[in-house]
């Protein structure tokens, strides 16, 4: 049994509704990812869900996308949606990528897997990327113990480092901080904030 797994199974269609558009912010910092990537790169997104917006965004700007996500409805989606592009059925705490990509992105994915397998994630991103190139995540917003959530009437894992933590893992494992913000802040009630941060391998 894999919570997340099912659960993303179970409301693909209904995140295929919902999920249509990158938020202004995305945008942008989706812009600061690949403002040095040379046209036509490689993009390797870590839980890509259904290629939209993200992926799609990423072929509209004329990059190549390899994703790679554990819910094979989802995938199948995303398979459908970009049929030219290339999508792997696999778990974020075991995929190693192939060879070079000029940018590597884990949105909204990376603070659904236990906060332990996150380093060696990092080290596989960076082993990923040449010098110079850039990673962009999503982690939660504060300091917070795993926890589970429902959305769309199914249960969903939750496991994040804090942002100050994220960011001093990132910079062991190679990486130097290009641009952090919060997307969203903490509240005081159950949304523990979210924030995004690029990266840059060094
Ligand atoms: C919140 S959705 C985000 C999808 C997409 N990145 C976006 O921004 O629209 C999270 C995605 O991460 C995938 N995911 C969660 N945990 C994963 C894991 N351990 N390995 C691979 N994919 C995972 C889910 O299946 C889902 O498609």
């Amino acid at each position: 049994m894999n919570l997340n797994r099912d659960s993303y199974d179970a409301i693909a269609a209904r995140w295929e509704q919902s999920r249509v558009r990158l938020g202004a912010s995305e945008e942008r910092l989706l812009g600061l990812l690949l403002q040095a990537a040379p046209a036509a790169a490689r993009v390797l997104d870590l839980g890509c869900g259904t290629g939209r917006p993200l992926a799609e965004h990423l072929v509209s700007q004329g990059f190549k996308v390899t994703g790679v996500d554990q819910s094979a409805a989802m995938l199948a989606l995303a398979r459908e949606r970009l049929p030219e592009q290339e999508w792997h059925l696999a778990s974020l705490e075991t995929f190693v990528p192939e060879g070079l990509y000029a940018a590597v992105v884990a949105w909204d994915s990376l603070f659904h897997i236990e906060r332990q397998h996150h380093c060696a994630i990092f080290r596989r991103v960076r082993a990923a990327l040449a010098r110079g190139g850039r990673f962009a995540l999503t982690v939660g917003g504060s300091a917070h113990p795993a926890f589970t959530d429902t959305m769309f009437d199914q249960t969903f894992f939750y496991d994040s480092h804090d942002p100050q933590t994220a960011e001093a893992l990132l910079r062991d494992e190679g990486f130097v901080i290009a641009h952090s913000e919060f997307l969203n802040p903490p509240t005081a009630g159950r949304d523990k904030g979210r924030y995004a941060i690029i990266a840059t391998a060094v």
